[in-house]
């Protein structure tokens, strides 16, 4: 926990890998809080996403990145990394963007408040 972070929700800051194990086209799928987290490098900056598919259960850690989105590795479902936006109709609804920072090369994760 760094000092100075508000306490905006019940969720603590999680340390979940080094900056330098991020490849930008094999995202990495990481547990917080028992909630599985997928962190996605597009570019020089990182976002960190629920990581299970609205529409059934697959991990969208696992699909296929491209052009900043992440296509669903079942259905083929298409989300826009940086905002979680859902691009086709098989996604349902938007992915949950949880909060990241990095920190001396490390990469913290904190869930979003419901
Ligand atoms: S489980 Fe992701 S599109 Fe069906």
């Amino acid at each position: 926990m760094s000092a100075g972070e508000p306490q905006s929700s019940n969720s603590e800051w999680h340390d979940v890998c080094a900056e330098s194990e991020l490849d930008p086209e094999f995202p990495l799928s990481v547990e917080v809080e028992g909630e599985k987290v997928g962190v996605f490098k597009v570019g020089d900056q990182v976002y960190a996403l629920e990581d299970i598919c609205p529409h059934a259960y697959a991990l969208l850690s696992q699909g296929f990145q491209e052009n900043g989105q992440i296509e669903c590795p079942l259905h083929g479902a298409l989300f826009d990394i940086a905002t979680g936006m859902s691009l086709t109709e098989i996604g349902q609804r938007d992915l949950t963007c949880h909060k990241l920072k990095i920190e001396s090369g490390r990469v913290w994760v904190k869930l979003h408040a419901a």
